[in-house]
């Protein structure tokens, strides 16, 4: 054991990090044996400090300038749990120059502006973890980067937005109300201040892309080179229709390369999934990563993704790793691939079956048009259902195609949405393929 005490600075003291504070405080005496040193929980940075918390921190331990805690000299570890791209970027960036090791769950920060951060912190000689930024309590970085090392991925996919899992097993368990719902997970701590994040794909985009770039190198940015959609548009009746062909609707983000082409296609979008798949079954606020390496075929990680106890479990295990890289154990490059050759794919490269849920008047020659304009883009149907409207004088045409490239559903769907026999633009799920 080192006679040297580790400081601790928190720069946000929100979910997460009173989480991480409960527990270090609580289990003080265990931590210090797992951690091989004694540790301090000096500092905190707020935005109120007046705000009553469920942790007690002495008023002398609490600062709203988080320049406090990066220009203490005494504090060796800033735990960045604020959120948020700008304010969150500039600290981080601060504390590294200032010779603090950063840890982080913030990845809307990594996704934005990995690229800097860890090119800071190499060229500090310092290092940053970020296990808690992606999967919530599954140590997934950490199995991509340590235990498959050996491993090329083709296929990483899963549920990476807690939030959505609970909301959609709400939804489809108790056809609870959206807005009945998301209250809920509000309160259990689920939700991103902007919960927009999560609702509408881009946390989980985020996330996917921190995936890829371990995997693969290459920073994804979400709202340039992925399909972003979150679960809005679902209605129970997709729901209904997916549990009579023994599937499920999750909110799957996913990142595939294909090996010989080098081409990579990142999305986040509601799919149906087979209920033989595990990944369909995993329900409530857990998530689940599946990933197929070349060397140990498919792994798939399941916990909980979101939540204080969580969350609080991964960011002390960066703390432990902070610790231990003071104590002079190298950190890892952010990424093991250096420069794997790879390029973004094309829609007309990436191919996989569709269901199609469209609202339209009901009358005779409205379906002989719609399948004539997704014949038109060399779309073939496989199965077509019509479904009762709530509104008189309207009906459901719902649709599953064969395999078709994206590029052509896309055409399909901007023909559709003109169209004066489909009230809506069609709204689209994949049928996902689990191998
Ligand atoms: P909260 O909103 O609960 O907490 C944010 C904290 O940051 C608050 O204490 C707030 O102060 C403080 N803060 C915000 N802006 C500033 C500022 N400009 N200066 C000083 N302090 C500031 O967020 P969470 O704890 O839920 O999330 C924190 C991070 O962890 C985010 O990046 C999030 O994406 C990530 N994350 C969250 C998970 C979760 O389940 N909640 C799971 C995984 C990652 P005050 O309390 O005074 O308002
Ligand atoms: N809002 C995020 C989620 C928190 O629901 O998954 C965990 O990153």
């Amino acid at each position: 054991m080192q006679n040297k005490t580790f400081k601790i600075g928190f720069i946000g003291m929100g979910t997460v990090a009173q989480g991480v504070w409960k527990h270090l405080e609580k289990s003080f005496e265990t931590m210090t044996a797992r951690f091989g040193a004694k540790y301090e929980l000096a500092k905190a940075c707020v935005r109120y400090i007046s705000k009553k918390r469920g942790v007690d921190i002495p008023l002398e331990k609490l600062t709203e300038n988080p320049y406090d805690i990066i220009n203490d000299p005494s504090i060796d570890i800033v735990c960045e749990l604020m959120g948020g791209t700008t304010d969150a970027f500039d600290i981080t960036i601060s504390a590294l120059k200032a010779g603090k090791v950063v840890v982080s769950a913030n990845k809307a920060v990594i996704c934005k502006r990995g690229a800097e951060i860890f090119e800071t912190a190499q060229s500090n000689n310092g290092a940053y973890f970020f296990e808690a930024s992606v999967a919530g309590g599954i140590p997934v970085i950490k199995v991509l980067r340590e235990g498959l090392v050996a491993n090329r991925f083709s296929k990483i996919y899963g549920i990476l937005n807690g939030t959505c899992n609970y909301i959609l097993t709400r939804m489809e368990r108790e056809n609870a109300s959206y807005d009945s719902v998301i209250a809920d997970a509000r309160r259990l701590g689920y939700v991103e201040a902007d919960e927009s994040l999560d609702i509408d794909g881009w946390d989980a985009a985020h996330k996917i892309s921190i995936l890829a770039y371990l995997a693969h190198g290459v920073w994804i940015d979400p709202s340039k080179d992925m399909l972003v959609s979150g679960i809005r548009g679902i209605r129970l009746e997709d729901m209904v229709w997916a549990k009579e062909f023994d599937c499920r609707i999750k909110l799957i983000a996913s990142v595939r390369k294909n090996e010989e082409t080098g081409a990579l296609f990142a999305a986040v979008y509601p799919a149906i999934l087979p209920l033989t798949d595990v990944v369909a079954n995993v329900n409530e606020v857990y998530n689940a990563v599946s990933l197929t390496g070349d060397v140990v075929g498919r792994t798939v990680h399941i916990g909980r993704g979101a939540g204080q106890d969580a969350t609080a479990s991964a960011v002390i295990a960066d703390i432990a790793d902070a610790i231990a890289y003071l104590q002079g154990k190298p950190a890892r490059p952010a990424s093991n691939v250096v420069a794997e050759k790879s390029r973004m794919a094309t829609l007309e490269e990436v191919s996989d079956e569709f269901y199609l849920r469209m609202e339209v008047p009901d009358r005779s020659g409205v379906l002989a048009s719609v399948a004539s304009d997704l014949a038109g883009e060399g779309i073939s149907v496989e199965l077509l259902q019509q479904r009762k409207h709530e509104t008189e004088g309207k009906a459901w045409l719902l649709f599953t195609t064969h395999k078709t490239t994206e590029a052509a559903i896309k055409r399909a769907c901007e023909k559709l949405k003109k169209a004066d026999y489909v009230f809506d633009e069609p709204f689209v799920l994949r049928i996902w393929k689990s191998e």
